[in-house]
């Protein structure tokens, strides 16, 4: 049972007056903080914060994409949306990860974007009020893990856990911070657009990365946002890193479909397709589409983030002259109201229930950047795809479905008419894709307790112990020369060492006296 607190300070003195007085009443206060401006990733979290509040907690939710649902009364939002895009300018972010920017310049980027949300965030005058009222209290604060870890300082202002959540996997940052083994021989970084096993050369770059990146976030990244966290927060709070070592509880949209299988420390729990609901009934329109296009449907969107209407003239031409030319109709997300030369059988639309689309039955095919939340949808709902990746992690995504023969990946820069096509042709009429895709989704969801619940219970488990600190790995507390057992590697060689300089002094000690005698004799 969670002990409640009210916002009056004498009220708060004399329940913690009594801790063997339990109110029965499951009810705690929760603080959440998701700062990162894309719509697919905050509907990932939206089910944790709906779920929590009705299970009658008090959510205050700092966010860029408020559910404004009036149903939900346990929750007060503080839409951050406007405000982050004022300052950092639509797709910046997005941008910055684009695959053929360098792993070093994309970390860089994206912590400087960071400070600049931090500083907005921390600015804004309702935000205050909480992190900064001398009565406002939480018993937990869960805080999108996007990076750079400046929001987690609130939970320690408050003196509270701390329970990480991000729609992604972990960076090499993060696994470093909560003590997850990452052997660099196995795993390479995030961004680096590869999976699986790594060549020689690529275990180098992986390693030089790695070494970087120790240098840069101790040096320059961490001092940095501590230096943020203090200016709002003020100097009562241990050092960042500190603060996110000490992390009770991550919780990642991984799965064993799209991320090589790691060694995870007991505190990381994934959660898989928390966005997917039941399939809702169409809108007329889009129905009667779908419902009329006996000969199959291609669905086009490249997501909320890459946009289909920024995509390269040359790009553009490609994908309409396919279009064009498929004995298919095609369902295109395109985010204008107009698609110059748009073939006869394509309907665009600038919104689209994807899910809901998805779970048409004459939907053959998904094209798609191949995001997480749009892989996840097309996975839940069984339709195979044609990958073409932008950004991020689109790249390994679409290049471990293919791996599943699942989809068929394809190289946007370089794609012809023909090729687009011919890939269309084969994922619809070849059986394997839609067998495949099927069973990754009955892979995907196969666990003893659905997705939400077991984020919920995970939550409420921090917050009935009072953090994880019983599960805390000893690998976040040691340094890198005892892990390594670089100290003992050490004593160990200089033993060695030792002891064969002491057998070769012997020997030859042990020679002079035989043969040196017998020289003596001869002479
Ligand atoms: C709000 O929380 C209370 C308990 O604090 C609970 O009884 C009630 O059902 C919750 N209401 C909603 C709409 O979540
Ligand atoms: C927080 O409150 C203190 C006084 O209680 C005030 O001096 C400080 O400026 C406030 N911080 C912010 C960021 O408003
Ligand atoms: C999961 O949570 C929902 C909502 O709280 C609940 O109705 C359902 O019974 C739970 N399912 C399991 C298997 O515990
Ligand atoms: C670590 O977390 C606990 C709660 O889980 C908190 O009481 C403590 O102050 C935190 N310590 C640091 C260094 O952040």
């Amino acid at each position: 049972m969670v002990r409640m607190h009210h916002t009056l300070p004498m009220v708060v003195a004399t329940v913690q007056l009594l801790p063997a007085l339990w109110i029965t009443v499951s009810c705690a206060r929760i603080l959440g903080i998701t700062t990162l401006p894309f719509f697919s990733h905050q509907i990932v979290y939206q089910p944790i914060w709906k779920e929590l509040s009705l299970r009658g907690h008090q959510v205050t939710l700092v966010t860029t994409h408020p559910m404004k649902d009036n149903g939900l009364t346990n929750i007060t939002e503080i839409d951050i949306g406007e405000i982050i895009l004022s300052v950092l300018g639509e797709a910046s972010l997005s941008q910055d990860t684009a695959k053929d920017g360098s792993h070093y310049s994309i970390l860089r980027k994206l912590f400087e974007n960071h400070y600049i949300i931090a500083d907005a965030v921390f600015s804004d005058r309702r935000f205050i009020e909480v992190y900064n009222s001398s009565y406002v209290r939480f018993d937990v604060v869960v805080a999108e893990s996007n990076i750079s870890p400046i929001m987690y300082a609130v939970a320690a202002k408050f003196k509270v856990p701390l329970v990480g959540v991000y729609s992604f996997g972990v960076w090499m940052g993060l696994n470093h911070a909560i003590g997850n083994p990452h052997p660099l021989s196995l795993y390479p970084e995030i961004w680096s657009g590869s999976d699986g096993r790594m060549k020689f050369f690529e275990r180098i770059r992986n390693t030089l990365y790695y070494i970087w990146t120790r240098y840069y976030l101790n040096f320059e990244a961490l001092p940095k946002c501590d230096q943020i966290a203090r200016k709002y927060l003020g100097n009562d709070i241990p050092y960042i890193q500190d603060i996110e070592k000490n992390m009770s509880l991550l919780l990642l949209t991984t799965n064993p479909i799209l991320y090589e299988p790691r060694p995870n420390v007991p505190t990381v729990i994934s959660m898989e397709q928390m966005h997917i609901k039941p399939v809702k009934p169409l809108p007329k329109d889009l129905k009667q589409f779908l419902d009329n296009a006996k000969e199959g449907v291609v669905y086009f969107s490249l997501g909320s983030n890459v946009k289909s209407i920024n995509i390269p003239e040359k790009l553009r031409k490609v994908l309409i002259e396919a279009f064009a030319e498929l004995p298919y109709k095609v369902l295109w997300k395109f985010e204008a109201d107009d698609l110059p030369g748009k073939p006869e059988n394509v309907l665009i639309g600038k919104w689209i229930p994807q899910q809901d689309v998805l779970a048409h039955p004459n939907v053959k095919v998904f094209v798609t950047q191949c995001g997480l939340q749009s892989v996840e949808e097309a996975v839940a709902r069984g339709v195979p795809m044609v990958g073409m990746p932008f950004i991020a992690d689109q790249t390994r995504n679409i290049q471990r479905l293919s791996e599943e023969g699942a989809a068929v990946g394809l190289e946007h820069t370089t794609l012809t008419k023909e090729e687009f096509k011919n890939a269309i042709f084969e994922v619809v009429n070849n059986p394997k894709y839609k067998q495949n895709v099927k069973r990754l989704g009955e892979i995907w969801v196969d666990h003893p307790l659905p997705s939400l619940n077991r984020t919920i219970w995970w939550i409420e488990y921090v917050i009935r112990h009072k953090g994880t600190k019983h599960l805390r790995s000893p690998t976040a507390d040691v340094s890198w020369f005892e892990y390594l057992l670089i100290d003992v590697i050490l004593v160990l060689l200089t033993i060695v060492s030792l002891a064969l300089f002491i057998l070769y002094v012997a020997i030859k000690f042990i020679l002079r006296m035989i043969f040196g005698g017998r020289k003596l004799k001869q002479n």
